[in-house]
């Protein structure tokens, strides 16, 4: 599908596999997710734009690139929080915009209950971060707020998703490139993913 790609790196395949594993403790889990959103926006931020500079190196001068546009990182509260720190280890100067949604347990509908977004957008390009895209309910809707915060450049970056989610974030936003590791075989009766990995933000944060 266009503007799905889910990643084929084996240094994914193999902490995707620690990660679903249910003997994974909170603290691996923390730091496979860490790692993972990485190594998954190291792909999804290969067409970034740059600009040229000049730099004076201990030998000569000469030119290299800087980033040209300034980059929000948008984890969906709560699990999103659990790959903030392995993409911002690569975008120091990135700002972090927290959106908090939950799905509601019957509905499986995103109920927004945080946004401290400015009037105006700080930043150019937005990565939503959130490990998992299950009915794509709670992408959607982030998705809505950054186009009408003013965003234009909006990048999806997850870990797992169902084929479902995929389905909806890409006939509601089709401009919206979705960055993966994994597309499961379907959502269960009650909306989780299978096989998935379970609810992330419990495995997460131990709850
Ligand atoms: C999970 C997950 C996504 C959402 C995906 O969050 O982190 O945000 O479900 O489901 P959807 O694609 O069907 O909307 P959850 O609602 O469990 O909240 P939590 O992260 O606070 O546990
Ligand atoms: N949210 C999760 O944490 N896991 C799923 O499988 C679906 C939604």
């Amino acid at each position: 599908m266009k503007n799905v790609f889910p990643s084929t790196h084996p240094l994914v395949r193999h902490k995707l596999t620690r990660l679903r594993d249910q003997n994974t403790e909170p603290k691996k889990f923390r730091e496979l997710v860490r790692e993972l959103a990485a190594l998954l926006t190291y792909e999804a931020t290969a067409d970034l734009a740059t600009q040229r500079v000049r730099i004076q190196t201990p030998m000569a001068e000469t030119e290299g690139e800087d980033l040209q546009e300034k980059i929000g990182l948008i984890p969906i509260l709560r699990a999103g929080l659990g790959m903030v720190e392995g993409v911002w280890e690569l975008m120091p100067s990135a700002e972090v915009w927290h959106i908090g949604m939950y799905r509601d347990e019957r509905t499986l509908k995103p109920v927004a209950y945080y946004n401290k977004l400015p009037v105006q957008p700080t930043v150019a390009v937005c990565l939503i971060l959130d490990p998992m895209l299950a009915t794509g309910g709670s992408a959607v809707a982030t998705v809505d707020i950054l186009k009408q915060w003013g965003v234009t450049k909006i990048k999806f970056v997850g870990l797992i998703a169902a084929p479902e989610g995929i389905q909806r974030l890409h006939s509601e936003h089709p401009d919206i490139p979705v960055h993966i590791a994994a597309i499961d075989e379907r959502l269960n009766e009650h909306g989780y993913i299978v096989p998935g990995l379970g609810d992330a933000g419990d495995r997460l944060f131990g709850t």
